[in-house]
């Protein structure tokens, strides 16, 4: 009993295996493309291979677009179908199946699953486009590259070349356009691009653009601005002429003048000179200036001048003055001491006594000192003599030198000792003289009063005719 279930079991699944093997025979086969993708551009030869399960006697394949069998497949007994050229019709769903012919005839295996064919248009060969377009450009000009192409309906990334090598400043390949913000002279050479389609298993290059050159002048040498007359520091109220000076064989077709970052519009100033008349605290502020110089039908501007500044100043007040002693008398021999007061702070002072008849005596004073003395020991050659001194000071602000008003003049009045002795015998003499004068008055007048009380009557006529002494 065991034995018969047993070979019951083995004939089930012999008859398993032999139905297996039969379906087998029959199954669906697979269809692919030679290539590794699904998607041809026009023009291209497309492969697509049927490939049957087992190794059996196939007898031959027929290939299916769009479930219609391919004209001419169904006699081939080969397992490809090759397009040559493909056409936009081309795309669709393709299928396949094979055949075999035994003694129970022709038998078609199950049709496969299908691939899809997709076809698109070769992308067309972008242009190069540089904007703005220009003969010369010069550094630090602006100017953007642009891949231009008809509209694709697919991924694309972008390639620019410089020179044949990729821009490695172009980071951003989806965009078509490559900003070069701020051109330099290495930015020079010879630029064109290409672009690439993407998401179809394969990257499809649009080839490369037609060239455009990029030419980059450098920016012409410096100008020199100067102010005329050549200090930095005017006082309010002074005139002063700025000039913008290119260097000498440079051709030159325009100037212009900042004040800060501000140009200054004036009847000369594109010539290269701006006048400032009574100046003001208002104009004190750095300046430069640039000049244009025609190369290429193109203007091309200077590296601007070094800036220059203009300092204005208050006119100079004057110094005060005093001397030691402070009445100015002083004895033949003595010593005066001047003092000389600025009523600011400068760089530098010089500091400068005077007087009316005799030279200079200068003081230089060190940085940051507003007083100077000086003593000096008078000495009078004859008789009292009287001398006017005042003071000046010479300051020295931004490497100008300015004088500024006197001061007040003072009186000094040198006495000779000697002559004044010479004074005091006179005084003296003249003294003594005096009273002697005085006693012999008095001596005189006790002598006419004896005679008045002699005759007394005698003398009243002679009053009357105005001879009276005594009422002295
Ligand atoms: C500045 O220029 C004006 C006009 O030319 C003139 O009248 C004036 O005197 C000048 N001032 C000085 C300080 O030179
Ligand atoms: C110079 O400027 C001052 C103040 O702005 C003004 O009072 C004066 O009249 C001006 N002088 C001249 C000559 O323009
Ligand atoms: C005047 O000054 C000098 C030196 O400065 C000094 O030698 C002299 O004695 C002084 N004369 C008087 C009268 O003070
Ligand atoms: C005083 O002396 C000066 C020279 O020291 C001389 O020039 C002047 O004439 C003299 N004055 C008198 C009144 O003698």
């Amino acid at each position: 009993m065991y034995k018969v279930l047993q070979a019951c079991l083995y004939l089930w699944l012999y008859l398993l295996v032999e139905l297996g093997l039969y379906e087998a025979v029959l199954q669906r086969p697979k269809i692919f493309f030679s290539a590794s993708y699904t998607t041809f551009l026009t023009g291209e030869a497309v492969l697509l291979e049927c490939q049957a399960p087992a190794d059996s006697t196939i007898h031959g394949y027929k290939f299916f677009k769009n479930n219609n069998e391919v004209p001419g497949t169904g006699a081939s007994s080969r397992s490809k179908y090759k397009i040559s050229l493909a056409k936009n019709s081309d795309a669709g769903s393709y299928t396949c199946l094979y055949y075999i012919s035994d003694a129970r005839g022709r038998q078609e295996s199950e049709v496969s699953f299908p691939v899809f064919l997709s076809i698109i248009d070769q992308p067309s060969t972008p242009s190069l486009l540089v904007n703005p377009e220009q003969s010369l450009y010069f550094e630090g000009e602006t100017v953007t590259l642009e891949c231009v192409h008809s509209n694709i309906n697919s991924m694309i990334t972008y390639h620019f070349y410089k020179d044949t090598s990729k821009v490695q400043s172009y980071q951003d390949t989806s965009k078509s356009q490559h900003h070069i913000a701020s051109l330099s002279t290495k930015d020079s050479g010879t630029y064109d691009c290409e672009y690439l389609v993407l998401g179809h298993q394969r990257t499809i290059p649009s080839g490369k653009s037609k060239q455009q050159t990029i030419t980059v002048t450098a920016l012409s040498a410096p100008p020199l601005l100067k102010f005329l007359p050549s200090y930095s520091a005017f006082i309010i109220g002074e005139n002063l002429t700025m000039e913008c000076e290119a260097p000498s064989p440079v051709p030159v077709t325009l100037y212009r003048i900042y004040k800060e970052e501000e140009e200054l519009k004036g009847p000369s100033a594109h010539k290269g000179i701006y006048a400032l008349q009574n100046v003001t605290r208002a104009v004190q502020a750095e300046y430069y200036c640039m000049y244009w110089s025609p190369k290429s039908n193109r203007e091309i501007p200077s590296i601007p001048s070094p800036t220059k500044e203009l300092y204005v100043i208050d006119p100079l007040r004057p110094p005060l003055f005093f001397v030691e002693p402070p009445s100015g008398r002083i004895w033949d021999g003595g010593n005066v001491t001047l003092y000389c007061s600025a009523p600011e702070e400068y760089e530098r002072t010089r500091f400068h006594f005077l007087n009316d008849t005799d030279g200079i005596i200068s003081v230089s004073s060190y940085k940051k000192q507003t007083t100077a003395t000086v003593t000096i020991n008078m000495r009078k050659s004859n008789s009292t003599s009287s001398t006017k001194y005042f003071c000046q000071y010479t300051a020295e602000i931004k490497g100008r030198s300015l004088l500024s008003p006197k001061s007040p003049q003072i009186e000094i009045i040198v006495s000779a000792k000697g002559s004044l002795l010479w004074l005091i015998a006179i005084g003296v003499g003249a003294g003594i003289a005096v009273l002697i004068i005085i006693v012999a008055l008095i001596y005189w007048v006790l002598l006419a009063k004896k005679d008045t009380k002699k005759d007394i009557e005698v003398s009243k006529p002679v009053r009357d005719g105005g001879c009276k002494v005594t009422s002295l």
